[in-house]
C-alpha cells in the first residue's frame, strides 16, 4: 500500500527563536526566497504524498496565506508586463488541509488532532523544524521501508553523545543496512544512555498510534510526547528505525540555519 497522507505539525511557539517568532513562525524563515516549510512540503510530494494536513496554531496564519493562491498578485503581475514572475508563484501540487491546535500541549497532542484526516491508512509525519538535504528525499526511504516491512518506521541519525539529550533517542539492534529493530525509546534522556541514534523528525506510522496518543501521560512540562506514545506502542508492535543519510539542519538553531542557507547558496 502506498503512503499518500502526511501530517506536518507546525503549531509550536518557536520559543528558541524569539523574538522574531512573535510574528514570523519559524516554519516561514526564508531559505533562498522560499519559506522553510516549503522544502518539507516538497520532500513529502517527492516521496509520493498526495494529501497533507498541517496542524497550526493562532499565530501561524502566514503559513496558510502562503499556500493560498494570490489571484490579485497574479493579475497585478500580468497588467504590469511581469507575467514571467507568475511562475514563481506556482504552488506545490498537493491537497492541503489545516487544523488549529487550541492549546500548546505538545507534539503528541498536535498529532492526535490528525485522527480524522488519517482515518485507517498508514501515514507520514514530518516535523518542519528538521530540514534534511539528501540526494533522495529523506521521507521516501521511510515510505519504501514501510511498504516492504509493513511496520512503523522512524527516521534516525547518529549524533554526538553530548547532544542526545536534545532529542528523542532509540535503542535498537541492526537488522540490515541502515535498518534497525527498536528495543526502547526515550524522549530527551537526562542520564547517559547506550545509543547514538536520535529521532530526526520523519516517521511513517499506523493509525494505532492514536489510541496511545490519547492515553499516554503528559511529561513534567504538561506536554504529550509522541515518543512516549511510540514507547507504549512498542509493547505490542514491532517498530523500525531507518538511519537516514544526508545533512540535517534544525532551523530553530541559529548556527544550523546559517549553515543551511550557505549550503543551498553554494549549490
Ligand atoms: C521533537 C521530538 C523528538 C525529536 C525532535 C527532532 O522534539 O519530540 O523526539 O528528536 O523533535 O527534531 P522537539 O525538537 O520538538 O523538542
Amino acid at each position: 500500500m502506498k503512503i499518500k497522507k502526511a501530517v506536518i505539525p507546525a503549531a509550536g511557539y518557536g520559543t528558541r527563536s524569539l523574538p522574531v517568532t512573535k510574528v514570523i513562525p519559524k516554519e516561514m524563515f526564508p531559505i533562498k526566497s522560499k519559506p522553510a516549510i516549503q522544502y518539507v512540503v516538497e520532500e513529502a510530494i517527492n516521496s509520493g504524498i498526495e494529501e497533507i494536513l498541517m496542524i497550526v496554531s493562532r499565530n501561524k496564519h502566514t503559513i496558510i496565506d502562503y499556500f493560498d493562491r494570490s489571484l490579485e498578485l497574479e493579475t497585478f503581475l500580468q497588467t504590469q508586463q511581469k507575467s514571467h514572475l507568475i511562475n514563481k508563484l506556482i504552488l506545490p501540487n498537493v491537497h492541503l488541509e489545516y487544523i488549529r491546535q487550541q492549546e500548546a500541549k505538545g507534539l503528541g497532542h498536535a498529532l492526535s488532532l490528525a485522527k480524522r484526516f488519517v482515518q485507517d491508512e498508514p501515514f507520514a509525519v514530518l516535523l518542519p523544524d528538521d530540514l534534511i538535504i539528501s540526494d533522495q528525499p529523506a521521507l521516501k526511504a521511510l515510505t519504501d521501508t514501510y511498504v516492504e516491512k509493513q511496520a512503523p518506521v522512524i527516521g534516525v541519525m547518529q549524533v554526538p553523545k553530548e547532544r542526545l539529550r536534545q532529542y528523542g533517542v532509540v535503542m535498537s539492534q541492526p537488522l540490515q543496512h541502515q535498518l534497525h529493530q527498536i528495543n526502547h525509546l526515550v524522549e530527551k534522556p537526562r542520564s547517559p544512555i547506550s545509543t547514538n541514534l536520535a529521532i530526526v523528525g520523519r516517521y511513517v506510522l499506523q493509525p494505532t498510534i492514536f489510541k496511545h496518543l490519547d492515553t499516554v501521560q503528559p511529561d513534567l512540562s504538561g506536554e504529550i510526547q509522541l515518543t512516549d506514545a511510540l514507547k507504549a506502542l512498542l509493547t505490542n508492535t514491532s517498530i523500525l528505525a531507518y538511519e537516514l543519510t544526508g545533512k540535517r539542519f534544525d532551523i530553530g538553531l541559529e548556527d544550523d540555519y546559517v549553515q543551511l542557507i550557505q549550503l543551498l547558496h553554494n549549490s
